[in-house]
C-alpha cells in the first residue's frame, strides 16, 4: 500500500464529490462535512462514473440506475446495486489530501 498525494482540500467542496486518479484506478473523493472520503469511482452494477452521481448525507446515488452506496463503507444500499465500492484510507496534511491505494 501506498499513499498518494491526489488533491487540494479546496477542489472540493463539503457535500461534494470530484474524480482523482491514482495511475490508471479512477477514485470519486467526497468531502462530507469537512471530512475527506474515497470510494471506487465506477459503479459496481454497470458503467457510470459516480462522480456524476448525487452526494446525500453520507451517501452516493449513481447516476445511472440510482443505486445508493455507504461513502464511508461502500456498502450497497439501495437499488440495483449488490457489489459494494471498494473504499480507500483518506488523509489530510495541512491542505493535501492523500489516499492510500495498492502498489500496482
Ligand atoms: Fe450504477 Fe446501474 S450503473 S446503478
Amino acid at each position: 500500500m501506498a499513499w498518494h498525494k491526489v488533491a487540494s482540500s479546496q477542489d472540493v467542496e463539503e457535500g461534494n464529490v470530484i474524480e482523482v486518479k491514482v495511475g490508471e484506478t479512477p477514485i470519486a473523493l467526497y468531502n462530507i462535512d469537512g471530512e475527506f472520503y474515497a470510494t471506487h469511482n465506477i459503479c459496481t452494477h454497470a458503467y457510470a462514473c459516480l462522480h456524476e452521481g448525487y452526494v446525500e448525507d453520507e451517501t452516493i446515488e449513481c447516476p445511472l440506475h440510482q443505486g445508493i452506496f455507504d461513502i464511508k463503507t461502500g456498502e450497497a444500499l439501495e437499488g440495483p446495486v449488490e457489489e459494494p465500492l471498494e473504499t480507500y484510507s483518506v488523509k489530510r496534511e495541512g491542505e493535501e489530501i492523500y489516499i492510500e491505494v495498492p502498489e500496482e
